[in-house]
C-alpha cells in the first residue's frame, strides 16, 4: 500500500508588513482591541503587481529546495485558493507555467480557509490510487483584495501569503494517516464574498462579509468534533499528538480546540500574531514554520485542522 509522505515544505509572506498600529490610522480600531479579540498583531500585504500565483511560486520553490527535487519531478499540482489570479485558467496552471514545467495535472481547490485540508486530502487520494507520485500542494491567497478597507470588523483579520508541501509516494508506513472533510452549504450566508462578474459588470458586493460571532460559534463546535473524529479514526489518543497545526483565524478558537482535545497549548503551532488569517495559506505556513523552527521533528504525530466559508472544514493526521 502506498502512503503520502511529506518530503519538503516552504512558505512565503509578502514584504509589506502592516501592524495593528498602522490599521488604527485608517479605521476606528486599536492594537488593544485586535490583540485581545484575535491574537493578531500584524499581517503581510501583497504588492500591487504581486499575484496569488507569485506568492504560490515562491512557496513552491522553497518547498522544492527543501525536498531536494526539481520542479520537473512533480506530477500533480493542486492550489487551494479563493483569490485566484483570474476567473480562469486555474492558478495551479499559472503556477505550473511559472515553475517552467508542463504536462502534469494542475487544478485549484476552492474551500476557502479549509482549502488546504481539501487539497491535502485530494493529493493523498491521488497518491494512494497511484495517480501521482510527487504532488505539489499549495495554499495561496491575496485576501487583502477581498477586503473593504473601511470595514473594521473584517479588514483587521486577514493577510496574504502562501505555503507549500511536497508529498511523495512511498511503501513505508506513516505519512498522511487519515483525512476527514465536511461541508454544510446551509451556512454560506455567515461568511461570503457574494460578488460575481455578469456580462462585464460586478453583481453583488465584491467584499468579504462575515457574521463574526456566528462563525466563531460554528467553528468552535465543528473543529472540536472533527478533530476528535480524525483522532479516533487514526487510533490516536491526545497524548499521541505531538503538534496541532490549526487554521490561524483567532487565538481563542485555537485555544478552545486544544482545550477540547486535552492537548496543552505548548503543543500547538501558532503563527497568527505576525500573519493574521491567510485563509488557505495559514495551515501550510504554520506547518513550514513549525518544521523550520525545529519544533516539529521527523517521526512526530501531527493533527492539522481548518474551517472556513462554505461552510467547509476538515482535519488530517500525519506521521511526519
Ligand atoms: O477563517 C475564517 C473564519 N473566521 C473566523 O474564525 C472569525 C471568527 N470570529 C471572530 O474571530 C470574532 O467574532 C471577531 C474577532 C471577528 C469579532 O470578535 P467579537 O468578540 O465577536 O466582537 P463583535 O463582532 O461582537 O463586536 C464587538 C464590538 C462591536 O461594537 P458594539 O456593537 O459592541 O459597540 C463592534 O462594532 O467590537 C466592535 N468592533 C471593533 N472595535 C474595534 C468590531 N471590530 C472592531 C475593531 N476594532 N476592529
Amino acid at each position: 500500500m502506498l502512503h503520502a509522505h511529506i518530503l519538503g515544505t516552504g512558505g512565503y509572506l509578502p514584504v509589506r508588513r502592516v501592524s495593528n498600529e498602522d490599521l488604527s490610522k485608517i479605521v476606528d480600531t486599536s492594537d488593544e482591541w485586535i490583540t485581545s479579540r484575535t491574537g493578531i498583531k500584524a499581517r503581510h500585504i501583497a504588492a500591487q503587481d504581486e499575484q496569488t500565483s507569485d506568492l504560490a511560486v515562491k512557496a513552491a520553490q522553497a518547498a522544492l529546495a527543501d525536498a531536494g527535487i526539481d520542479a520537473a519531478d512533480i506530477d500533480l499540482i493542486i492550489v487551494a485558493t479563493s483569490t485566484p489570479d483570474m476567473t480562469f485558467p486555474a492558478t495551479a496552471c499559472i503556477v505550473q507555467n511559472k515553475l517552467g514545467i508542463a504536462g502534469c495535472p494542475a487544478f485549484d481547490v476552492q474551500a476557502v480557509c479549509a482549502g488546504f485540508m481539501y487539497a491535502l486530502a485530494t493529493a493523498n487520494a491521488y497518491i494512494k490510487s497511484k495517480m501521482a507520485t510527487k504532488a505539489l500542494v499549495i495554499g495561496a491567497e491575496t485576501f487583502s483584495r477581498l477586503l473593504d478597507w473601511s470595514d473594521r470588523r473584517t479588514c483587521v483579520l486577514f493577510g496574504d501569503g502562501a505555503g507549500a508541501v511536497i508529498l511523495s509516494a512511498s511503501e513505508q508506513e506513516g505519512g498522511i494517516l487519515h483525512t476527514e472533510l465536511r461541508a454544510d452549504g446551509a451556512y454560506s450566508h455567515i461568511l461570503q464574498t457574494p460578488g460575481k462578474i455578469v456580462s462585464g459588470d460586478i453583481q453583488d458586493s465584491p467584499y468579504l462579509h462575515m457574521d463574526g460571532q456566528a462563525v466563531y460559534k460554528f467553528a468552535v463546535k465543528a473543529l472540536a468534533r472533527i478533530a476528535q473524529e480524525v483522532m479516533d479514526k487514526s487510533g490516536l489518543l491526545p497524548t499521541d499528538i505531538d503538534w496541532i497545526i490549526p487554521h490561524q483565524a483567532n487565538l481563542r478558537i485555537i485555544e478552545s480546540t486544544a482545550r477540547h482535545l486535552n492537548v496543552p497549548m505548548d503543543k500547538v503551532i501558532v503563527t497568527l500574531a505576525e500573519q493574521g488569517n491567510t485563509s488557505a495559506a495559514s495551515i501550510p505556513l504554520a506547518l513550514d514554520q513549525g518544521i523550520k523552527s525545529g519544533r516539529i521533528q521527523r517521526g512526530q504525530t501531527l493533527l492539522l485542522e481548518g474551517i472556513g466559508g462554505g461552510f467547509a472544514w476538515g482535519a488530517v493526521t500525519i506521521k511526519y
